[in-house]
């Protein structure tokens, strides 16, 4: 198996992997959970991040050692990037201020990419008990259920999730954007873990989500869920999707989303 990089055999580590970091936040969250800050006061991370990173890493290069992981925390030993066959993105608590605050919504984010594209995902959601996860052209699953994209509603009646980013700055200008836009769409959730922001297009929780500032590991197992389930996953721009960059809809919905994101 550490040869040939089948996404069905990727996908089961993944697999494997989310269920042990989710053991591990979920069954060892210590009553106190000791919070610091990253890259600004409101950037949080616990002992569970790292931890759990460190299980992630270690159940996905026990099976595959010369595979690379880029996680959110760095915790995690891995590979030389140029020789990698495949390249790990986690984020072991993907929504870390929920976490904290015991409010439902985070999640354990995996994916898998082979040459530059993410050839499977999970995205483990423990408080309310579900695991999404796809593989490339193997649809998207949410646990046993195959989810698909129903007939968008017109952008007037699209409710859209988004994000925030952790400095001041950028929260200010992405603050100023959700003001003009909001009287032009149903209405506005912002539920904290961009991971799961993905997945709920995917199983039709909201119609849409857009959010600037990510980095990888935030999207690349939920995009595939998305995708997989029917979605377009495009930069705020409406081209490639990138870090920094991301909006997630039905195709007819998306256009008329980038539209309204360049006017804003
Ligand atoms: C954050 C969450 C949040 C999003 C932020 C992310 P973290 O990830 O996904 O919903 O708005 O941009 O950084 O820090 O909880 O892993
Ligand atoms: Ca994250
Ligand atoms: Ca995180």
């Amino acid at each position: 198996m550490t040869d040939c990089a089948e996404p069905a055999d990727l996908l089961e580590i993944a697999l494997q992997a989310a269920d042990v970091a989710v053991a591990l936040i979920t069954q060892q969250r210590p009553n106190h959970l000791a919070t610091s800050t990253k890259s600004s006061p409101t950037d949080l991370v616990t002992e569970m991040d790292r931890r759990a990173e460190q299980l992630i890493s270690d159940v996905i290069l026990a099976a595959r050692p010369q595979d690379l992981i880029r996680g959110e925390e760095g915790v995690a030993a891995s590979g030389e990037s140029a020789t990698a066959p495949v390249t790990w993105w986690v984020d072991p608590i993907d929504g870390t201020t929920n976490y904290v605050y015991d409010h439902p919504g985070y999640a354990v984010s995996i994916a898998a990419e082979v040459d530059g594209v993410t050839v499977a995902g999970v995205v483990a959601d423990p408080t309310h008990g579900r695991t999404y996860h796809a593989r490339a052209g193997g649809g998207a699953w949410c646990d046993e259920t195959r989810l698909s994209l129903a007939e968008p509603p017109d952008l007037a009646d699209a409710l859209v999730a988004t994000g925030f980013a952790y400095i001041p700055e950028r929260r200010r200008a992405q603050a100023k954007v959700l003001a003009r836009i909001i009287d032009q769409i149903r209405d506005v959730r912002r539920m904290g873990a961009a991971a799961l922001d993905l997945c709920s297009v995917a199983a039709g929780r909201v119609d849409a989500y857009f959010e600037a500032g990510l980095s990888q590991w935030d999207y690349a197992a939920g995009s595939l869920v998305a995708v997989e389930a029917g979605a377009v996953v495009c930069s705020l721009e409406g081209g490639a999707v990138r870090p920094g960059s991301v909006l997630c809809a039905h195709p007819a919905l998306a256009a008329q989303l980038v539209d309204l994101l360049a006017e804003a």
